[in-house]
C-alpha cells in the first residue's frame, strides 16, 4: 500500500453473499436491536477484512513446534476512529481484528442554526502524519458529517483515511469526492439515493436507533 492515497475517492464494494445476508438482516424492519447488532459486528469483519487486504506487514522470527519460521504482523496498524454514535457498533469487532490498534473517538452533531455538521469530540492523537486510519460510520449518506470528520484527521495530518460503511448513497460518494480529501471507502452496498429526509433509499432506516433504539 502506498504511503498516501492519491487524491480522490477509491471505491470498494464488498459485495458477497455473506455480506448480503448480513445486509439484508440489518435492512428488515422485523429485526429487533439485538440481531441488527450481531449482523453489524458481522458485516464489519467483513468490510475490515477486505480494507486491510493491503496492509504492510513486517516478517519477525517465530518456532513452530516443529522448526523455525517466518511469522507475520502488522507493520503500523491502523487508528481506528468510530463515528458516534452508530459507529460504536462497529468499533469493538474492528478492534477485535486490529487489536494493536489505538483507538479514537469523533462525536458530530449538526449545529441547528447552520445546519453543519460540528464536533462536540475529537479525541484523538495531536499528530496523524504517517498513520493509517480507518473511520467507521455505518451509514454514507449525504456525506457531511465524514466530509467533517475526515477534515479533522487531515487537519492532524492524515494522508491515509479508510472510511468503512455498511452503505453509501451516490450523494454520498460524490460528495466525498467533491471534497478532494484522499479516501478510500469500503462498503456493502451503493444505494439508490437519498429521500427528502436525507436517509437512504431503501436503506435500513437510523442506524443508531436500529442498534441502541430510538431515545
Ligand atoms: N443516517 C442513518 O442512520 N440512516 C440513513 O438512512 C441516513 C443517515
Amino acid at each position: 500500500m502506498p504511503g498516501r492515497y492519491r487524491s480522490g475517492v477509491q471505491l470498494t464494494v464488498v459485495d458477497h453473499p455473506l455480506a448480503r445476508a448480513r445486509l439484508s438482516r440489518m435492512r428488515d424492519e422485523r429485526t429487533d436491536n439485538a440481531a441488527f447488532r450481531a449482523a453489524l459486528r458481522e458485516l464489519t469483519q467483513m468490510l475490515v477484512y477486505e480494507a486491510t487486504r493491503e496492509l504492510a506487514v513486517a516478517e519477525e522470527p517465530i518456532r513452530t513446534p516443529v522448526v523455525p519460521t517466518t511469522g507475520y504482523r502488522l507493520a503500523a496498524p491502523p487508528l481506528i476512529v468510530p463515528v458516534l454514535r452508530a459507529g460504536l457498533g462497529m468499533a469493538d469487532t474492528a478492534h477485535g481484528m486490529l487489536p494493536e490498534s489505538q483507538m479514537g473517538f469523533v462525536g458530530l452533531a449538526r449545529n441547528e442554526e447552520t445546519f453543519q455538521p460540528e464536533a462536540y469530540m475529537a479525541s484523538l492523537p495531536e499528530s496523524l502524519v504517517d498513520r493509517h486510519v480507518f473511520v467507521l460510520d455505518p451509514m454514507l449518506a449525504t456525506g457531511g458529517s465524514l466530509v467533517h470528520c475526515c477534515g479533522l484527521l487531515t487537519a492532524r495530518g492524515a494522508t491515509q483515511i479508510t472510511v468503512l460503511c455498511a452503505l453509501a448513497a451516490p450523494e454520498g460518494i460524490e460528495r466525498l469526492r467533491d471534497s478532494g480529501l484522499p479516501l478510500r471507502v469500503f462498503t456493502a452496498s451503493i444505494d439508490e439515493g437519498l429521500n427528502e429526509n436525507a436517509y437512504i433509499v431503501p436503506g435500513l432506516g437510523d442506524a443508531g436507533d436500529r442498534q441502541f433504539g430510538a431515545v
